[in-house]
């Protein structure tokens, strides 16, 4: 299977999962789940927006930072520039939050809600370059689903 085969699974099981569920923390705690072990991936979760911080949601993997201030980390800078950015090399990335040092690249999806960042998808994975446009494509729309359910 392609990455992009597997994420078209994975964008329906995400969609059958929340199919008939309104708690937002079962919903994100499913979905980070469902992310985390199509790929395995190191981490994988969420951030939310609480107050002008991110707080640290439902995720899979090791214990994770959990506030992230507005413009800081790849998470912030996710938030403040509402859009994607994939990190293929954490060292590189100037303000980069290390909440795992086994932690060598990322990808951050923001959950927009009508141009309003509520919060952001996080996964990091412990090889380098793991994230590309393919990655952002097949997370986007899982991110845009479940954003709508905030
Ligand atoms: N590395 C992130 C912080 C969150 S942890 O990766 C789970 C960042 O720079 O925003």
């Amino acid at each position: 299977m392609t990455k992009s085969e597997r994420y078209t699974l994975l964008q329906k099981q995400v969609e059958s999962l929340v199919a008939g569920e309104s708690d937002r923390t079962a919903n994100l705690a499913n979905a980070a789940s469902a992310i985390h072990e199509a790929f395995g991936f190191w981490w994988t979760g969420f951030y939310l927006v609480k107050e002008n911080q991110l707080v640290l949601g439902p995720f899979q993997g090791p214990v994770a930072c959990t506030r992230i201030p507005y413009g800081k980390g790849v998470c912030g800078t996710a938030w403040e520039r509402r859009q994607t950015v994939i990190v293929p090399d954490v060292e590189q990335f100037p303000g980069h939050i290390a909440c795992s040092s086994a932690s060598r690249s990322e990808i951050v999806v923001p959950l927009l809600q009508g141009g309003e960042v509520l919060g952001v998808l996080d996964i990091d994975s412990r090889e380098l370059a793991t994230f590309d446009a393919e990655d952002a494509a097949g997370l986007e729309p899982i991110a845009a689903r479940l954003a709508a359910l905030l």
